[in-house]
């Protein structure tokens, strides 16, 4: 019977097998539960040899069914590991990557040229008060040049700045001249959005200060930049303009070559001029003469890169952005 029950329990396959073969020997209606009932028929001399027999077939009968146990959970781990095993020095699978945004690269390129040409970069807050943004910029409190420039208000009097200027002041206030700055950054205005207007853009402002500053170096600054932009050689044209913080003032443009008409056209940058005496003494300055200048980077991004509509810039549709996975 011995050899009986291990042979069932070698034969069993599986943990289900097993337990069938466990209820078979040592179940309640098992046979060696059987031959327990039986031993009170047995006469008392013999109960007791009989007992231990049946007792010590029983151990083993356990012992080789927990043995069959760990053999088959061994085996069913082996055989799992073996399933799902995994070449770890593959190389992992990568997901889609993603990309800087077209204004992002314009703006990282504009940043290079300037720091190339001395400029330090440095941002201020898009939550402006009216004198930052307007007052220490020389625009009088009715003046219609703030007409053009109407923002978002909040309830405690503070605006979205509507340009990079404010920045102009903050930054004369805790530094002395003479320095080389330059600002990108957001900024807001109360626009009706069409193609060529958002209600968000953004900018990059300049501001050199120092000692005998003239319009010759503005004009080599711009100069300068249209030539890293555009190549060596590059026209750049500043006609005479009003801006509340410079005198005088003009708006300057780019001659570039169309890639696609082949044709030559004036780029409209953006505004520049020498620093207003006014705008020096609101930020505590005397003796001192600088130049500023200021444009707006989405234009930049625009026009050499074929872009028609502002607002394909925040839609965040794949087919707008990956157009320019290659740019830059
Ligand atoms: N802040 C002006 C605007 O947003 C642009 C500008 C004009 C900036 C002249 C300047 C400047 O620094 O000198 O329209």
């Amino acid at each position: 019977m011995h050899e009986e029950a291990r042979a069932d329990v070698e034969a069993a396959e599986d943990l289900r097998a097993l337990q069938e073969v466990r209820v078979k020997w040592l179940g309640k209606k098992g046979r060696i539960t059987q031959e327990l009932k039986g031993l009170g028929a047995l006469p008392s001399d013999e109960r007791r040899e009989a007992g231990q027999r049946i007792h010590a077939v029983k151990e083993a009968i356990e012992a080789a069914i927990e043995a069959r146990r760990a053999t088959i959970h061994r085996a069913e781990l082996a055989a799992r590991l073996a399933a799902e095993r995994v070449d770890v020095t593959l190389p992992g699978r990568s997901g889609p990557a993603g990309g800087l945004h077209l204004l992002t690269k314009v703006t990282h390129h504009l940043l290079d040229v300037f720091a190339g040409l001395g400029y330090e970069v440095v941002t201020g807050p898009e939550l402006e008060t009216d004198h930052y943004n307007f007052g220490a910029l020389n625009f009088p409190p009715e003046h219609p040049a703030r007409d053009e420039q109407d923002t978002f208000w909040t309830r405690d009097g503070r605006l979205l700045r509507t340009h990079t200027s404010p920045m102009q002041v903050r930054y004369m206030e805790t530094h002395a001249p003479p320095f080389k700055v330059v600002v990108p950054g957001k900024v807001f205005r109360n626009e009706a959005v069409d193609a060529t207007h958002e209600a968000q853009f953004h900018q990059l402002e300049a501001l050199v200060v120092g000692e005998r500053i003239t319009m010759a170096d503005l004009r080599g600054a711009i100069q300068e930049m249209a030539d890293a932009l555009f190549g060596e050689g590059t026209r750049t044209r500043l006609q005479p303009t009003f801006f509340p913080f410079v005198e005088p003032g003009a708006e300057f443009a780019i001659r570039w070559t169309h890639p696609k008409t082949g044709r030559d056209e004036w780029l409209e940058l953006g505004g520049c001029g020498m620093v207003h005496p006014n705008v020096f003494a609101a930020a505590g300055y005397e003796g001192v003469t600088g130049f500023a200048f200021g444009f707006g980077i989405e234009r930049l991004a625009m026009v050499p890169y074929g872009v028609p509509d502002i607002r394909w810039f925040y839609q965040s549709d794949l087919r707008v952005l990956e157009q320019f996975e290659g740019a830059l």
